[in-house]
């Protein structure tokens, strides 16, 4: 498994030298970036990444680590301080979220990811508002895929159960068309059945031909679905390899999946 480097496979995919060369092309990369939140305190340091056409990419890692800060600069929420981010070969880097969307850029954080107060179909007006002729097209597509949407469409968000709200926010990300999803643990907190089910609806999402870039606590099933996935620790990322290859490597297992196995998982009333 070692190379003559003592480094894994994984180990040696997310050195900077491998990054550049396999992230040839690209959809979206990141390029040895930098970010915080606070003056002189960086959470990612050097963290590169990308995304093909058509991949989903999962991103697991410890508490902390910088998973979600890696979805917030991706999507312009966090100034990039050093490094740099590109979208289909052109430079997002500074790019705000809003013009992210317009570019086709979907994304759902992990926390408050709903207007509890609004409808449903309310939601997902929120999802299209700059292009808000289109609504009746796109509802239909996204209740397509997530039939209690239409079915429920009068109800407001803060009254479903947590696997329907998060049906509410990917819907919601979905009615812009995104060629690109960020899903920020879209999983957490949920009973096995809505699991599963976030799982199965991102392989359809993908199967429609939009690329999804997956944070998840749950790594082994996220490891399952993925193309690629990538390991996050104190804001670099330390491994990255196919799906399999990370849930054999043995240095991802002991550090990572174990523990992440471990971790406590309380579901949030679905
Ligand atoms: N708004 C914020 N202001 C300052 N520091 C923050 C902020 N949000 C996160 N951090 C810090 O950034 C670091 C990385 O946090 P982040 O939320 O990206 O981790 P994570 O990998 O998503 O963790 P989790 O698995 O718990 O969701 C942590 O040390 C956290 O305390
Ligand atoms: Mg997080």
């Amino acid at each position: 498994m070692s190379s003559g480097t003592g480094l894994t496979p994984a180990e040696l995919a997310a050195q900077p030298e491998e990054h550049n060369r396999l992230a040839e092309g690209a959809l979206l990369r990141a390029d040895d970036i930098t970010a915080g939140y606070l003056p002189g305190v960086d959470i990612l340091s050097a963290c590169n990444f990308f995304l093909r056409q058509g991949e989903i990419v999962g991103i697991i890692g410890p508490n902390g680590a910088g998973k979600s800060t890696l979805l917030k600069t991706l999507f312009g929420l966090i100034p990039v301080r050093k490094g740099a981010v590109s979208l289909d070969g052109v430079d997002i880097t500074s790019a705000k979220a809003h013009v992210l969307v317009t570019r086709g850029v979907g994304y759902v954080p992990q926390t408050q990811n709903v207007f509890p107060s609004l409808t449903i179909e309310e939601n997902m007006q929120m999802g299209i508002y700059l292009r808000s002729k289109k609504f009746g097209e796109r509802f239909d597509v996204v209740a397509g895929l997530f039939p209690l949407l239409g079915q429920r469409r009068k109800v407001k968000a803060g009254a479903l159960s947590g696997g329907e709200r998060q049906m509410v926010a990917m819907g919601r990300a979905l009615m812009m068309e995104p060629s690109v999803l960020l899903l920020d643990e879209p999983s957490a907190g949920l009973s096995p059945m809505f699991q599963d089910q976030v799982f199965v609806r991102c392989k359809q999402i993908n199967a429609a031909g939009v690329s999804i870039i997956m944070v998840e606590q749950n790594a082994r099933r996220c490891l399952q679905v993925c193309d690629r996935g990538y390991v996050l620790d104190q804001g670099r990322n330390a491994y990255t390899d196919s799906g399999p290859n990370l849930m054999n490597d043995p240095k991802v297992v002991e550090l990572y999946l174990g523990t992440l196995a471990g971790r406590s998982e309380k579901p949030r009333g679905s």
